[in-house]
């Protein structure tokens, strides 16, 4: 059963070896396989005329909006604002007709999202969201629910609900900008292709467990460690860095590759391991400079690539985990298990209690 742990260690260990039924369950409902094009639920607004979009969400959920924020920009050519529901509203957003709000929860509970969902109803924004739990208060108040399929998420830091937020995400990604006129028929079954291959890409991914394992034994002693990526990626060092803070206690920072010159730089010696995550890709050249200046102060880079781009720069880097090759679309996806394993046997090495780790809750319900 869903919430039992089986022969797994951890709910969250057994949470992350899901993701590939878990994302092939939620790619399912969002995709018709015999023409491969992206079916969405019912709507009763037109999608077309969304001129705007303000994502927001808390935690995990903010990075899964974070990442969308660059696959609405690039497919459909409408322009995004994400923030983190606490701050949102205490700022004044300006949201203006023709806007879509979409929030992205897991559990469709949390009181900061749930408020600033409110507020952009009172605002006249038409509501979508993006949910683990169908019958949660924030699936209630939306026009339009996006389910994600993930089952019960059991361990309190979010691992198989993030990957299948982004499967939903690029899905809806795909159909704005098809109704938007920005992708042909062609262009969208390219995207379902892509996203079709992410099951068996998590499975590849999953097979580097224990190679993560060792790479964890580097993790461990250190007192802070930097997670770097660009582009849609960047999100991910954010997540790595969440996730080790909250299930191994270690310090982490996520950075933008980009602009680590801009002050994280200056923590770089050979105490700080500094994970890279660097997908072969039209950014890769330009995170691996980004990488050469980390390396050239002494940097502890833990490289996470692809064969060949492990190949091309894995030389001088104290470790290297090889993913499989994959499309940019579906690279955040993939590079979750990485950084999501790296966490989790970190915390074992370190004997935290994984599923619940202190001062954290799973549904974050006061404000
Ligand atoms: C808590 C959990 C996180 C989660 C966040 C947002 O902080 O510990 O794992 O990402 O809430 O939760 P939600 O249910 O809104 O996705």
């Amino acid at each position: 059963a869903a919430t039992e742990k089986g022969n797994y260690r951890h709910f969250m260990q057994k949470e992350i070896f899901e993701q590939p039924i878990v994302v092939a369950q939620t790619l399912t409902s969002y995709i018709r396989q015999i023409d491969r094009t992206v079916a969405l639920p019912q709507l009763d607004f037109d999608l077309s005329g969304v001129k705007r979009i303000t994502i927001v969400a808390c935690g995990t959920s903010y990075y899964a909006g974070m990442v969308a924020k660059y696959w609405f920009e690039h497919f459909a050519h409408v322009p995004v604002d994400v923030d983190v529901a606490s701050e949102f509203r205490y700022r004044d957003p300006v949201l203006e007709p023709g806007g879509l709000a979409l929030f992205v929860s897991q559990s469709g509970e949390t009181a900061d999202t749930l408020a600033a969902l409110r507020h952009c109803r009172a605002a006249g924004q038409v509501i979508a969201v993006v949910v683990n739990v169908p019958t949660s208060s924030m699936a209630r108040e939306a026009d339009l629910v996006l389910p994600t399929h993930a089952g019960p998420e059991i361990g309190v830091a979010s691992t198989k609900a993030f990957t299948c937020q982004l499967a939903v995400l690029a899905a809806l990604a795909a159909r704005l900008a098809r109704v938007k006129g920005r992708l042909d028929a062609d262009g969208e079954a390219d995207i379902v292709r892509h996203l079709l291959e992410a099951p068996a890409c998590l499975t590849a991914a999953l097979d580097s467990d224990e190679a993560i394992a060792s790479v964890a034994q580097l993790i461990a002693p250190a007192r802070d460690v930097l997670y770097m990526g660009r582009g849609p990626d960047y999100p991910l060092a954010l997540e790595g860095a969440l996730k080790l803070k909250e299930i191994s206690y270690i310090h982490a920072e996520g950075y933008a590759s980009g602009e680590m010159k801009h002050g994280p730089i200056a923590l770089v010696d050979d105490q700080v391991p500094i994970v890279v995550i660097a997908p072969s890709g039209p950014l890769f050249d330009k995170t691996i400079s980004n990488m050469h200046e980390m390396q050239a102060r002494g940097g502890r880079i833990i490289l996470v690539s692809d064969a060949q781009g492990i190949a091309e720069a894995g030389e001088g880097c104290v470790a290297t985990l090889a993913m499989p090759r994959v499309h940019p679309l579906i690279a955040p996806l993939v590079y979750a298990v990485p950084v999501q394993l790296l966490a989790y046997h970190t915390a074992c090495i370190k004997g935290t209690d994984v599923d619940q780790p202190r001062n954290l809750a799973k549904s974050v319900t006061v404000e």
